[in-house]
């Protein structure tokens, strides 16, 4: 077991894209590592990517939707880190992108146990090990697509998108997760935060997104490093730029709108963003007309990212 006191944290999916990005950014704040990749191939040339940039990475084979695999995985950080203390729930894939009415469930069944029935498994498994660590962050990687709200806000630059439910419905259900997960954290000092990395040029997307993966990164490393201060269950990062309206004011958010398959939705002209990103509470994130009395606060910015936070008004983080 590990005696040092460098924080561990996992990454899953974390061979390519966003996942990468993240590994190599939160290695780079000087943690250790642990490359999630369900091929092992794969996550070892990552590694060795990482390494040639300083960063201490060690290959993790974990496929998320492997059970015995991922019970495996927990065994292995347990017996030489001793705990965790940064989850990244990042694996993630986009199919089924047919019209409502026309959904292929097989995709749809697919997507829901990679974006969320992985999740859930892999918290559920390092649960113990994230109890361990002092101050344990999780951060499960969503999108502005899984927003009940931005989807039927006839202002958003997203109201367009009308099918591909399988994704969309996948991470909407993910930040309900978030929600309920920070519930059960918040006595262990944790923060669990959805991260919204806006459209990103990575495979998921045949590389169509605007953003580049590392700033995609810089989202979920800020939500992964925030301080004891910071509010639980909120999803942080890049929004479409239009004010976000709320019975109690508004703050604005910006970022780069995002559609089916990758693509900016219909009638919609993509706009190379600012490195710039707001978030907002879960809640606010479902449901357009909810009218529970929200706090918005806006937080520290870290690494250019100026971050607007809003908090889940059932979950208030106790440190
Ligand atoms: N790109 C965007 O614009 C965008 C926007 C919003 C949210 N996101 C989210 O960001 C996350 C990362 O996406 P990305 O854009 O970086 O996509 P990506 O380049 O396609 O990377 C996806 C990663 O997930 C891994 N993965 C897929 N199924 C897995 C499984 N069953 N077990 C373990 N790993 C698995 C892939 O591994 P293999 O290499 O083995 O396939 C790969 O490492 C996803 O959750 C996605 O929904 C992306």
């Amino acid at each position: 077991m590990s005696e040092t006191n460098t924080r561990i944290a996992l990454v899953t999916g974390a061979n390519r894209g966003i996942g990468f990005q993240t590994a190599r950014l939160l290695g780079l704040e000087g943690m250790t590592v642990l490359v999630g990749s369900r091929d092992a191939g794969r996550g070892a040339e990552a590694v060795r990517a990482l390494e040639k940039e300083g960063v201490t990475a060690h290959p993790l084979e974990i496929d998320v939707t492997d059970a015995a695999g991922v019970a495996a995985a927990a065994e292995r950080v347990a017996h030489e880190h001793g705990r965790l203390d940064v989850l990244v729930n990042n694996a993630g894939v986009a199919l089924g992108w047919g019209a409502a009415g026309a959904t292929d469930l097989a995709a749809f069944r697919e997507v829901l146990e990679v974006n969320l029935l992985g999740p859930v498994a892999v918290t559920d498994a390092f649960l113990g090990l994230l109890r361990r660590s002092p101050a344990p962050r999780v951060v499960n990687v969503s999108s502005e697509i899984g927003s009940i709200g931005t989807l039927t806000d006839p202002e958003s630059p997203f109201f367009g998108i009308s099918g591909g439910l399988p994704y969309p419905a996948s991470k909407a259900a993910l930040n309900m997760a978030t929600a309920l997960y920070a519930k059960e954290l918040a006595g262990a000092g944790a923060k669990v935060n959805a991260a919204n990395p806006g459209y990103c040029a990575t495979d998921l997307n045949g590389y169509a997104g605007t953003r580049t993966a590392e700033q995609g990164a810089r989202v979920v490393l800020h939500l992964a490093t925030r301080p004891g201060t910071a509010p639980t269950a909120c999803c942080g990062g890049t929004w479409p730029a239009r004010p976000i309206r709320t019975p109690t004011g508004s703050c604005p958010g910006r970022g780069v709108p995002r559609g089916p398959g990758g693509r900016a939705p219909p009638g919609h002209q993509a706009r190379t963003p600012p490195i710039g990103a707001g978030s907002r509470s879960l809640s606010q994130v479902q449901v357009p007309s909810f009218s529970v009395k929200r706090r918005c606060t806006r937080a520290t910015s870290v690494s250019g990212l100026a971050n607007t936070s809003r908090q889940f008004p059932a979950v208030r983080s106790s440190r």
